[in-house]
């Protein structure tokens, strides 16, 4: 059995009560991003979910950068940013989505998705899903397959699965 296996990934998140806002806890990644055996279990772990026939890993910015882009590396296959609006050079494809208070927007560049090709969505919180939804109209709309959505953590009181509904969804760990 890996070393990675015996770390409790759970315990490197850390809760921030009321915040950003009251009511609502943030959860911070951070310490487990800084624990080099924790990191390394975290992406050995969303390795296993993502299938072995994947071409390429789309991480959602910014958090799904960091995750993405280590999880690309260890499969030795291709990573491209979904990005917040303004950021991308065009020519961009882009899609608006609701929040609770007001709207929010991404794009990817036009170019990034060979047709046709399978990509898996990467970001590090499944809540809502309205981020990862977006993200997969994007992928569609370049041409490429949502092959299938993973997430290091799903807070399961949310619903975000309802919301990715027919699309194959997985996460390492749910809180
Ligand atoms: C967080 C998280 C996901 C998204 C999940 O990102 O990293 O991308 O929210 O929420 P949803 O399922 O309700 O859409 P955030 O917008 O805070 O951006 P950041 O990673 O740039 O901090």
């Amino acid at each position: 059995q890996a070393p990675q296996a015996q770390v409790d990934l759970r315990s490197f998140i850390r809760d921030l009560p009321d915040y950003p806002s009251p009511g609502i806890t943030f959860r911070d990644i951070t310490p487990l991003l800084s624990d080099p055996g924790a990191f390394a279990a975290a992406v050995h772990r969303l390795a296993d979910l993502v299938p072995a026939d994947t071409d390429v890993i789309a991480g959602l910015e910014a958090r799904g950068f960091i995750f993405g882009a280590a999880l690309a590396h260890h499969m030795g296959i291709g990573f491209v940013p979904i990005r917040k609006a303004g950021k991308l050079p065009p020519p961009v494809h882009r899609y608006t989505y609701d929040l609770e208070y007001g709207t929010a927007t991404i794009e990817l560049r036009q170019d990034t998705i060979p047709t046709g090709a399978r990509v898996v969505i990467l970001d590090d919180v499944l809540a809502t899903g309205g981020t990862a939804a977006a993200g997969a109209t994007l992928i569609e709309q370049c041409g490429g397959r949502v092959h299938h959505l993973v997430f290091l953590l799903e807070l399961a009181g949310l619903s975000g699965r309802e919301r990715l509904a027919g699309r194959p969804v997985s996460a390492v760990f749910d809180l």
